[in-house]
């Protein structure tokens, strides 16, 4: 185990098992529909891209870059497009691929962006949702884990940038906040 992990909240197996039974409820639903996957940068690319490989389904996937976060663990509730997508979304079925919903203000933001789009529909599929801690009023159609109120890292997830490798999704110590 990492030397500044605290514990481990979600281990290895049990995120492929997760992952695989969202990517077989994804391919029940969106069976002859033009599925256009929505990747959230950085955090959604290590879900996202075990996700994809269980939804059997033709698909296309394109990434977004949003950021309501610096380098600190609370939301500042000011959403920027660092990067947006490459290609139009009109008429596709556009399923959001997120790390975690927290307050939501990130995910309701993009909700909001990409119907103006003209999209045949938008849901959201997310790996960890913080749901105590919601603010905004967001319709979630797939969610891996409901998870604690705490800081988590690994499985994309940072902190500072950090940890996003770790297969697993883990606490940190309190000490390495404080650095
Ligand atoms: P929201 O707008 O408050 O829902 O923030 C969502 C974004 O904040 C996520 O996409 C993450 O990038 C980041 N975030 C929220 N909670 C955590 C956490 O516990 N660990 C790492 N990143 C987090
Ligand atoms: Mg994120």
């Amino acid at each position: 185990m990492n030397k500044d992990i605290k514990k481990i909240l979600i281990g290895e197996e049990e995120l492929k098992a997760k992952v695989a039974e969202l990517g077989a409820k994804i391919t029940e639903d969106y069976r002859d529909k033009d599925l256009f996957i929505v990747c959230v940068l950085k955090g959604a690319v290590v879900f996202a891209s075990d996700l994809i490989r269980e939804i059997k389904l033709p698909l296309e996937i394109d990434f977004m870059a949003i950021s309501s976060y610096g380098n600190n663990t609370k939301t500042s509730g000011v959403v920027r497009i660092l990067k947006d997508l490459n290609m139009g979304i009109e008429d596709k079925h556009v399923l959001i691929v997120e790390d975690i919903i927290d307050s939501g203000l990130t995910l309701a933001y993009l909700v909001e962006n990409l119907r103006t789009r003209h999209p045949a529909s938008v849901e959201i599929c997310t790996i960890l949702d913080k749901k105590e801690r919601r603010v905004a009023d967001l319709d979630i159609k797939y969610t891996g884990f409901v998870v604690p109120d705490e800081f988590v890292v690994g499985y994309g997830l940072d902190y500072a940038e950090k940890y996003r490798n770790l297969p697993y999704i883990a606490v940190l110590k309190e000490e390495v906040y404080k650095g």
